[in-house]
């Protein structure tokens, strides 16, 4: 079977997604609608009026429940109540800079959670495949230029990472208590970097702020033109996930583990590289850098050694840095342009699912 055959297995199944309002949630939800799945969600409201999920409309498609992940009963009520064969777990604080000035907020979320969650699912018998998201940030970064593998030290400096890192541990702690023993039944962590793609507008991350800034006709700002990311589309770690959840399904035992779902090294590129790409393809537009003495300290380059998810998987990333920014880029064009979300995003999926 390909890959096409095995995700399309999905086709008709109950599928709980949390943070389905999120950036990663609402590309997610899209791509299982148009698999055929049954959706719910658990999340907090989007946070603005064209959040990618309000765009698509997300909300008539499927079963759209907002609540707090922190509320354990409530995450119950939810999961046990509609029943999941499927569980894509993805909410969480995401983000760096706010971890340092909310920490509590960021292990609250990121790691009890994860534990409502796991407890949840836990007593809910009708759950028989769990993709956990975490990051690549839930490595020990020792600032090295080789790959962090699956069976790499966990650990974390900042709130954020630290959160994640904890959030593997309880992921492990449950697989190897309760998970493993549960007959029909298939769970693994997932680990993907920096993303990017269109319908993304959170605060400091570098696509969204290059958009504002174009669409604005205002110059895009760095702070840290040299620091370099692994950079890939939303749709390629998805991808995996998808696909790792239809191959948890068929054999529970043999994929519950740990995977990486990062772009290759050679999509490692600076900030400044992605600012110039996009302002390429804008056709317009100037980039100014404004070091920022007071940012808090940032880990320096991290990627993820995917072999395990080629070899194992036959998962591969499909679209290169240049296609990324590409695709991204011309999903912002596109809205700018008034063109439906619903019908960019779609397009795109497609597109993707192309050889
Ligand atoms: N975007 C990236 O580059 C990236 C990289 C690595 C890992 N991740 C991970 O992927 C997942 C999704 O990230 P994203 O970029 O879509 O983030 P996002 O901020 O766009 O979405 C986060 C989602 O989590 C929900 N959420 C947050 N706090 C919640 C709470 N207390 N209760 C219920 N729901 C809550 C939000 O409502 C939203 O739906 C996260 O776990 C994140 O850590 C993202």
């Amino acid at each position: 079977m390909d890959f096409l055959e095995i995700i399309e297995t999905l086709h008709g199944k109950k599928v709980f997604v949390t943070g389905h309002t999120g950036f990663k949630g609402s590309w997610l939800t899209l791509w299982l609608r148009e698999l055929g799945a049954e959706v719910a969600g658990f999340a907090l409201d989007p946070l603005q009026a064209n959040d990618h999920f309000n765009l698509l409309g997300l909300h008539e498609v499927m079963r759209d429940t907002r609540g707090d992940i922190r509320d354990a009963a409530t995450l119950h009520s939810a999961l046990n109540s509609f029943e999941p064969e499927v569980v894509f777990h993805l909410a969480a604080q995401p983000l760096v800079r706010r971890s340092y000035s909310e920490p509590k907020l960021t292990f609250d979320t990121n790691v009890g959670g994860s534990v409502n969650l796991l407890e949840a699912i836990r007593k809910t018998p009708s759950v028989r495949a769990l993709v956990y998201v975490t990051s690549d940030k839930c490595y020990r970064n020792k600032e090295w230029i080789w790959g962090y593998r699956e069976s790499d030290e966990l650990g974390g400096y900042d709130p954020y990472s630290a959160s994640k890192a904890a959030a593997e541990l309880v992921f492990s702690s449950y697989l190897q208590s309760f998970f493993h023993s549960r007959e029909n039944f298939g769970a693994a962590s997932v680990r993907a970097g920096n993303v990017i793609g269109g319908g993304d507008w959170s605060e400091n991350r570098i696509i969204p702020d290059c958009i504002k800034a174009l669409s604005a006709g205002q110059p895009i700002t760095l702070r840290n033109p040299q620091a370099t990311r692994p950079w890939q589309h939303v749709l390629d770690p998805l991808a995996g996930y998808i696909f790792l959840a239809a191959r948890l399904l068929q054999e529970p035992k043999r994929f519950s583990c740990s995977w990486n779902f990062g772009p290759g090294s050679d999509a490692s590129h600076p900030v400044i590289k992605v600012a110039e790409q996009i302002v390429r393809l804008w056709g317009s537009g100037n980039i100014e850098v404004t070091p920022d003495a007071t940012a808090p300290k940032e880990a320096g380059l991290l990627h993820l050694n995917c072999d395990k998810a080629h070899l194992q998987l036959g998962w591969h990333p499909h679209w290169t840095f240049e296609r990324a920014i590409a695709e991204t880029t011309a999903w912002y064009k596109d809205f700018f342009e008034n063109k439906p979300a619903i019908e960019i995003s779609r397009r795109q999926i497609q597109q993707f699912l192309q050889p």
